[in-house]
């Protein structure tokens, strides 16, 4: 049996209403032990940038991959919310002037533009740390060693190589520093994009203590899932509108950014997802039916409009 699109989006809208409400509750103004108080000016940005809006792919991955081995779900909601804390951070931050400029988010003006850059410097600060802190509570497993491989896994995903990393090849790649080399686009993108995606889809085999075979086809997923996510999202710059986005439209270009549009044109940018898309439903013969919401997954990455 395959997941339906009315069935995906079904569960989707679910985990986005139940990461809504856990993040909701982690980013309250109330403080947790050794915390002396929570400023008013920044709890309100974080949360700014954290309720009402965004897809919750990224929590969405941990709760299905989790699924696949019976893992509780309020276990991988948790995990979700950690990941979904540092998604947002770096959001914040690549809409920086600094770094992308950009003036809208999810439909709303972006956190510096609402507040200022120096609240947004630091919100993105504490969404980050305060993802490390979540990762590590003890709701997310009763073994300590699976949140430490968990937590590992999510700095790595996270720091220099991986999405911090891969940011700073998307500058580059501008030419911010000097001469315009040439561009590995597909390290870039598994990089800044595609190492979050993947931190998603690992966290369900970290979480379940999968065998190594599961592990590994949960990771072959997530990278193939992670750049596609990508290209389609440098599509949707292109053919996209920022109504329906809501972020503007065209932004690429008018940065001189360097993606697999520019390099391989949009024929063959869609080729080239259509082609990641294979390579994902291929990773994930190994576990069935089991695997078919995952399956429906790395189809919407593919046909998504925002
Ligand atoms: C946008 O990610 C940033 C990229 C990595 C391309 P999403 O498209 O998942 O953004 P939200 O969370 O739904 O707003
Ligand atoms: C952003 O890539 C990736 C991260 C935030 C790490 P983009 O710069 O393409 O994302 P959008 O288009 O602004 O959402
Ligand atoms: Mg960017
Ligand atoms: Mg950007
Ligand atoms: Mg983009």
């Amino acid at each position: 049996m395959t997941t339906g699109t009315t069935e995906f989006s079904k569960r989707l809208d679910q985990t986005a209403d139940d990461t809504e409400a856990l993040l909701a509750k982690l980013l309250s103004d109330a403080t947790v032990s050794d915390e002396i108080v929570r400023p008013k000016r920044l709890i309100e940005a974080m949360r700014y940038s954290s309720l009402g809006g965004g897809k919750r792919l990224r929590p969405f991955l941990v709760v299905e991959s989790a699924a696949v081995f019976g893992v509780p779900r309020q276990a991988a909601l948790m995990a979700g919310a950690a990941l979904e804390c540092i998604h947002c951070y770096s959001l914040i931050h690549d809409d920086l002037p600094a770094m992308d400029n950009s003036d809208l988010r999810r439909g709303r003006p972006t956190l510096h533009k609402a507040y200022d850059d120096a609240t947004a410097i630091l919100a993105g600060d504490a969404l980050l740390t305060i993802a490390f802190d979540i990762i590590t509570r003890d709701e997310i497993h009763k073994d300590a060693n699976v949140r430490l491989l968990l937590t590992r896994a999510l700095a790595r995903a996270s720091g220099i190589g991986g999405m911090a990393g891969g940011q700073i090849l998307d500058l580059a790649g501008e030419g911010r520093f000097g001469d315009r080399e040439p561009v590995d686009v597909a390290r870039l993108q598994q990089m800044k994009t595609g190492a979050l995606l993947r931190f998603g889809c690992i966290a369900g085999a970290i979480l379940g203590q999968s065998s190594e075979r599961e592990y590994q086809a949960l990771d072959d997923y997530g990278k193939a899932l992670g750049e596609a996510f990508q290209i389609a999202d440098d599509l949707l710059d292109v053919e996209g509108d920022a109504a329906a986005l809501g972020k503007p439209a065209g932004a690429d270009a008018a940065l001189g950014k360097t993606t697999f549009v520019t390099q391989l044109g949009i024929e063959g940018a869609k080729q080239r997802v259509r082609d990641l898309l294979a390579r994902a439903d291929a990773a994930l013969s190994v576990f069935g039916a089991r695997g078919d919401v995952l399956r429906a997954a790395a189809r919407f990455v593919a046909e998504r409009k925002n």
